[in-house]
């Protein structure tokens, strides 16, 4: 029997709308259900006047009835996730045991994680990755290298927190000193913080696995929030400029404790042109006055960093491998009001090398390539207030139908603003929706 579940991917290099999707979809949903990355993310939803950017609680936070769950896949931060959680309440949206529960196995990212991540990233120059410094490399490090690392569960216990922080502080400080020459964290005052963390998340921290089991055998739908996007995916995705989990539908399993097959419906958000926050290759780049135009008109500048983002056309060849990759059923389509007024839109279709064609995407083999663009035409009208298909541009139409067809894929959701109800459902197979 094919399950009711959702699975929400970035099919891009993240910041794709993810969170207004799974805001739209949550509340068809029992469970919203986050596996991979952690505080790096920023999932944007606008509703009833008022912004939200969640960077570790799941977006279905803000449906009421839906249980959000951090998975273990997660790494998570449990300084960011209280602040995140008094920042909802004091905009009225309480967050507590009854509609957030965490993983006992997500691995906790440490105050020496985040150093880490930024002196790394210092020592390393114009080398650097770009990474958000929320110490989320580091934190995955140290969960594969096991002895240094520290799960949600431990921070429930105050005394073996004390002693194994100790421990790993000592580590830690050896190695910064030796390494970047920096001074010694004081693992006491860590030890009193993330033990008064521990205090305040007891209640919501738990074998989420088991939960998440049991939901789906009893024919619950749940949605997994996918993070990042897939072409930061960390196997899969433009090594080494990517973050350090499995962000595809692929982590889904592994990063949630649950079976392959309650995927479900994959839906592969996209964005319709593209951007991209850090170092990295991106083809289709626009460092002119169309990658201005497209910032300045997404308000493209990051969630979580602030940092501008890099954009440029939308680019179709590496959209179908994150389609192939992801085995995404059904595309969302966000962003599309973006594009108005542009006198042209292009569409990178291939690349080349050496004069000659690439024939299989690999995303190795994505620096110093030229980009084949088809050109469609562009429209001029705003969007924003179109409900249905029908309602779009001629021209915007074409733009949907062209990537439909690009892809294989049909677009599902067409999103044409911010805000929760500037949505226009299209091809969607989801139960509830269509
Ligand atoms: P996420 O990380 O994939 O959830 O995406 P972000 O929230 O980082 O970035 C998407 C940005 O675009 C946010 O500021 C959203 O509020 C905004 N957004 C989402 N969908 C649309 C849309 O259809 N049109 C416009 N203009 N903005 C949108
Ligand atoms: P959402 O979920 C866009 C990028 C960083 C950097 C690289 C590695 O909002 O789509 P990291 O801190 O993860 O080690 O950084 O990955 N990155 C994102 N870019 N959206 C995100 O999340 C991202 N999360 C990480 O900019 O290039
Ligand atoms: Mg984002």
């Amino acid at each position: 029997m094919p399950t009711k579940n959702v699975t929400v991917v970035g099919l891009q290099w993240g910041d794709e709308g993810k969170g207004k999707i799974v805001d739209a979809l949550a509340r068809r949903c029992r469970y919203v259900v986050r596996y991979c990355g952690g505080a790096n993310a920023g999932h944007t939803v606008n509703t009833g006047g008022q912004k939200f950017a969640m960077h570790l609680i799941p977006c279905g936070v803000l449906n009421p009835g839906v249980i959000n769950i951090i998975g273990n896949g997660v790494v998570f931060d449990p300084v960011v996730a209280l602040e995140e959680i008094d920042g909802l309440a004091a905009r009225g949206v309480a967050v507590g045991a009854d509609n957030l529960r965490i993983s006992s196995a997500a691995h906790v990212v440490m105050p020496w994680h985040k150093l880490q991540d930024s002196l790394s990233e210092q020592a390393l120059g114009s080398g650097k990755i770009g990474t958000t410094a929320r110490g989320i490399g580091p934190c995955y490090a140290d969960k594969a290298y096991r002895s240094t690392a520290i799960r949600a569960g431990e921070l429930t216990d105050p005394a073996g927190l004390r002693d194994k922080i100790a421990r790993i502080a000592e580590i830690k400080n050896r190695i910064f000193a030796a390494l970047y020459n920096a001074p010694p964290m004081d693992a006491s005052a860590i030890a009193k913080q993330y033990a008064e963390c521990g205090r305040r998340l007891a209640p919501m921290i738990c074998n989420t696995g088991a939960i998440l089991r049991q939901a789906i055998s009893q024919g619950q739908r749940v949605l997994f929030e996918g993070g990042q996007g897939s072409m930061l995916d960390i196997d899969h995705g433009t090594y080494p400029f990517v973050t350090s989990s499995s962000v595809s539908s692929c982590g889904v399993p592994s990063g949630a404790g649950v079976p392959p097959s309650a995927v479900g419906v994959v839906v592969g958000v996209i964005k319709a042109y593209t951007s991209r926050v850090g170092a990295g290759p991106f083809p289709t780049e626009q460092d002119n006055a169309i990658g201005s135009y497209l910032r300045e008109r997404g308000h493209e500048y990051g969630t979580t960093t602030g940092r501008a983002r890099r954009c440029g056309w939308l680019d179709a060849f590496a959209l179908r491998y994150a389609v192939e990759l992801t085995g995404a059923n059904e595309l969302a389509l966000s962003l599309l009001d973006v594009l108005t007024g542009l006198e042209e839109i292009k569409v990178c279709t291939g690349y080349r090398r050496d004069g000659r064609a690439v024939e299989t995407f690999d995303p190795a083999g994505m620096e110093g390539v030229e980009c084949v663009y088809e050109t469609l035409p562009a429209w001029d009208q705003e969007i924003g207030a179109c409900r249905r298909f029908g309602d779009l541009p001629p021209a915007a139409q074409g733009y949907v139908k062209r990537i439909e067809q690009f892809t294989g894929r049909p677009v599902g959701i067409i999103s044409v603003g911010a805000d929760r109800d500037a949505t226009i459902t299209h091809q969607t197979s989801i139960e509830g929706l269509a």
